[in-house]
């Protein structure tokens, strides 16, 4: 008796686990470029944790900044639970920069003093076909 239900409580949470990891940044292998209304390039590639691992970026903030009503900074505080789009919109409208020009700001700019990573369009957006067919 006492092993089903144990056995009941472990299965219903390995499925939350399955759920959750699922939606994951772990999971992530491109920035979702869903947000534009025709996104003309394919997405970027971008594996969350493998690249944040092997380019040595334990601080979060470096990426998932947080500002607060007054356009401050609010230091050492993570804005991980929002997207970008959340504050940067795809026309540039608000006073932040566009989201396109905030991801090629955060990006490169950091490919480009860190004198690694790519810098190329073709290099973060890949052609889908391809990276579709490696995948498979
Ligand atoms: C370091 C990686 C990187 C490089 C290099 C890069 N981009 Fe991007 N770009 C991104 C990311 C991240 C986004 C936002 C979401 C996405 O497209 O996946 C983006 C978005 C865009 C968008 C808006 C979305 C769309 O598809 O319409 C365009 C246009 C674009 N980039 C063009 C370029 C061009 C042109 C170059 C070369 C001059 C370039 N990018 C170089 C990472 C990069
Ligand atoms: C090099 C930049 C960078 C760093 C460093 C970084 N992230 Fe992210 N993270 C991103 C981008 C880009 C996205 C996608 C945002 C979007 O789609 O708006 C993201 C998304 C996420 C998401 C949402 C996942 C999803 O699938 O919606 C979580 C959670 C997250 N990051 C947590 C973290 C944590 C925790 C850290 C620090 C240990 C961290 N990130 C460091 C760039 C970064
Ligand atoms: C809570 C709102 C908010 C979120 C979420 C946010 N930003 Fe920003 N970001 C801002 C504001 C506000 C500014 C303008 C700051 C200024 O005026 O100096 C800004 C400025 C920037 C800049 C230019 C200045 C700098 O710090 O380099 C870049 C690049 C940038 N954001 C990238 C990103 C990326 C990439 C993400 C997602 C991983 C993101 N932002 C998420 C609010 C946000
Ligand atoms: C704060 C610095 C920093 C930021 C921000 C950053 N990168 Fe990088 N990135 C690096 C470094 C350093 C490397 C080289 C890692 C190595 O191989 O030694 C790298 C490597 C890469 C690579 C090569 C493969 C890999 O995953 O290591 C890709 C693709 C890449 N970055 C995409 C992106 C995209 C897309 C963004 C924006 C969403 C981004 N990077 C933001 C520092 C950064």
């Amino acid at each position: 008796m006492t092993g089903i239900r144990i056995g009941c409580i472990i299965g219903v949470w390995v499925l939350v686990l399955a759920v959750a990891h699922s939606f994951s940044q772990e999971e992530m292998r491109f920035v979702d470029n869903s947000v534009f209304e025709k996104p003309v390039r394919a997405p970027a590639i971008f594996e969350h944790d493998f690249h944040n691992e092997t380019a040595g970026l334990e601080d979060c903030t470096v990426c998932h900044h947080l500002y607060d009503e007054d356009g401050k900074l609010v230091e050492d505080e993570s804005s991980e639970d929002q997207s970008c789009s959340e504050c940067h919109s795809t026309d540039g409208s608000d006073s932040t920069p566009s989201l396109r020009r905030a991801y090629h700001l955060n990006c490169k700019g950091c490919h480009l003093k860190a004198e690694a990573g790519p810098i190329m369009c073709a290099q973060c957006h890949r052609t889908e076909p391809a990276v579709e067919a490696t995948e498979e």
